[in-house]
C-alpha cells in the first residue's frame, strides 16, 4: 500500500533509517512508507554507499537529510547520533537493514573462510546493532518508549548453505537484540527482529543460489513470499504505539514459511521429478 494514504501510524514520530540503497532496498519501501504514516526521520548509510547509490532521490521524496555512516565505525556512529540530535532531537524508532558478506561477495566458500573478512561480517551486520544501540543510549538521542526494528532472515535458525557466514551473523543480531532489549526495557523501548522471507534486492541478489532460494521459499510458503513493500507495513506497526509490549522477539515475516514442511505444489512436482529419473 506504498502509494495510499496511510494511517498517520507514525504521527509525531521521527526516528533513523540504516541501509537505503536504490529503490529496491527494504529500507527504501520502509523509508517511503514511515513517510506515508506521517514520521519525520534521517537517512543513513555508509559513505561509499551514498557514491555508488541513489540516496538523494529518497532524500528528496520523503524530505529527510542524509548522514554518512560506516557503522563499523565507532566514531562515526557517536558522530551520527549527535548530528540526529541536532536535525530532530529525539527519535522514537530506529531500523537496522544493514547487511555485508565479503566472503560470500568474493565467493569464499564456509570451509574456507577468510577470518579477517568473517569479523567484518559480523561486524557490519551484527555488532553493528549493538554499537547503534549503544551510542543511541549514550548520547541520549534515544527517546523513552521507543521501537527499534532489525531485519533478519531465516538463516539465523536453519542452515542455508549459500547464506555461508551471513547465517551465523544473523544468529548473533537477533541474539544482540534480546540482550539489549532485556536491558533498554526498563524505559519502555522494545527491541525486535523481523525475520524477512527473500526479496530481491542488491544484497539479497548478490547470493550465489539466490534465485532458487527466493522459489524454495515462495513455493512453500501458503501466502507466498512477501514483498519489501509488505515487510515495510509490517515494519510500521512494530514503530507504531500499537505493539508497545512486544520487544526481545525475532518475528517471522515470511507467508507461513517457517512453520510449513511442503506444500502440495513442491510434492506433486517433486514426485512427477523423481519418476522422470527413474
Ligand atoms: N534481500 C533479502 O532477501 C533479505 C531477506 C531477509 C533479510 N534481509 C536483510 O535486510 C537488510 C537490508 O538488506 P536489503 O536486502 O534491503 O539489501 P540492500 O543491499 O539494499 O541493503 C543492505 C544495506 O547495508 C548497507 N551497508 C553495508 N555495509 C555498511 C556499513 N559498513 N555501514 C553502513 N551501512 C552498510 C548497504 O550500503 C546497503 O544499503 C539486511 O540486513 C539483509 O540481511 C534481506
Amino acid at each position: 500500500m506504498s502509494d495510499e494514504k496511510g494511517f498517520g501510524l507514525l504521527k509525531g514520530k521521527k526516528g533513523i533509517i540504516f541501509g537505503a540503497l536504490d529503490d529496491r532496498s527494504i529500507a527504501w519501501r520502509i523509508a517511503l512508507a514511515c513517510k506515508r504514516e506521517g514520521a519525520e526521520f534521517v537517512l543513513s548509510n555508509a559513505p561509499i554507499a551514498l557514491r555508488l547509490g541513489t540516496l538523494d532521490a529518497l532524500s528528496e521524496a520523503t524530505n529527510a537529510p542524509v548522514i554518512a555512516c560506516d557503522v563499523s565505525n565507532d566514531d562515526e556512529v557517536e558522530e551520527l547520533m549527535n548530528n540526529t540530535k541536532e536535525h530532530l532531537g529525539g527519535v522514537d524508532f530506529i531500523l537496522h537493514a544493514i547487511g555485508m558478506s565479503p566472503n560470500i561477495r568474493k565467493k569464499k566458500e564456509y570451509s574456507d573462510l577468510n577470518y579477517n573478512w568473517y569479523q567484518q561480517t559480523l561486524d557490519i551486520s551484527a555488532v553493528s546493532l549493538h554499537r547503534v544501540l549503544k551510542h543511541a543510549e549514550k548520547t541520549g538521542v534515544i527517546n523513552d518508549n521507543a521501537s527499534v526494528v532489525a531485519l533478519s532472515y531465516i538463516g539465523a535458525q536453519r542452515i542455508f548453505s549459500k547464506y555461508s557466514d551471513m547465517n551465523d551473523a544473523k544468529a548473533l543480531l537477533e541474539s544482540i537484540a534480546r540482550n539489549y532489549g532485556s536491558r533498554l526495557a526498563k524505559r519502555g523501548i522494545r527491541v525486535n527482529t523481523v525475520s524477512q522471507a527473500p526479496t530481491k534486492t542488491s544484497a539479497g541478489t548478490g547470493i550465489k543460489g539466490f534465485d532458487s532460494m527466493y522459489t524454495f521459499a515462495d513455493k512453500i510458503a501458503p501466502l507466498g513470499n512477501p514483498s519489501a513493500d509488505e515487510c515495510a507495513d509490517y515494519c510500521i506497526t512494530l514503530f507504531s504505539d500499537l505493539t508497545r509490549k512486544v520487544t526481545m522477539q525475532n518475528l517471522y515475516h515470511d507467508g507461513g514459511f517457517v512453520t510449513s514442511g511442503i506444500s502440495e505444489e513442491m510434492i506433486d512436482g517433486l514426485v512427477k521429478l523423481y519418476a522422470d529419473e527413474e
